[in-house]
């Protein structure tokens, strides 16, 4: 089972370490993986060389990042895409070829708090306006929606009376790392494995 993780252009990259270190120690059984970007220049991409992980750029803008995303996962023999900070929608083509095997993280209980433009610091000062109990983080299956496809795992955390959006996001990231590795052993025990036994 190959991984690859999508980065946007803002993101850290936390999720993708915390993903690709999953694969190094063996939590995630992958033989191997791949960080693609849109630019060398993002934080992501520094932690992805530390880590000596293999990374392609490719940037959403350009008109055949469609076509050249699916040579990528094609060539890579990738199994599972998984996006991590990238807030964009993928191109319709990618969704359907490679649909069932690409997955998304979101900073919030779906469906409650997401569709777009709700990223970042919106989406955990729109839950401390609703006056929420509790927050936490979703990894779900993409769709040519924002934020629309099935749940495959959340976890959830308490949201404090005193919470800033600052103070609830640094709470809900450290989850997030926790809930995107156990997704995607979810994902593996699903696909990969029940399809071995299956073939027994
Ligand atoms: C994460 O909090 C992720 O949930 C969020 O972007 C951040 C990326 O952080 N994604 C969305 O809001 C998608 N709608 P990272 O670069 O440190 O992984």
């Amino acid at each position: 089972m190959k991984l690859a993780v999508l980065v946007g252009s803002k993101g850290r990259g936390s999720n993708m370490t915390a993903l690709l270190n999953a694969c190094k120690s063996g939590r995630i059984s992958a033989s191997g993986s791949l960080v693609i970007a849109p630019s060398e220049n993002i934080p992501a991409v520094g932690n992805a060389h530390d880590l000596r992980a293999d990374i392609a750029i490719i940037h959403p803008s350009d008109p055949h990042f469609g076509e050249d995303l699916l040579a990528i996962l094609d060539a890579e023999r990738i199994d599972l895409l998984c996006l991590a900070g990238y807030m964009r929608l993928l191109p319709k083509d990618v969704v359907r070829d490679f649909e069932g095997r690409i997955l998304n993280i979101h900073p919030a209980l779906l469906p409650k708090y997401g569709g777009k433009g709700m990223y970042g610091m919106r989406v955990h000062q729109a839950v401390i306006d609703a006056g929420e109990k509790e927050s936490g983080c979703s990894v779900h299956y993409l769709t040519e929606k924002y934020d629309e496809g099935e749940v495959l795992l959340q976890m959830k955390c308490p949201v404090h009376p005193d919470d800033t959006a600052e103070t609830l996001a640094a709470r809900v990231l450290e989850l997030e790392h926790e809930c995107y590795i156990g997704a995607v052993r979810k994902w593996i025990r699903q696909h990969i494995y029940a399809g071995r036994n299956a073939s027994l």
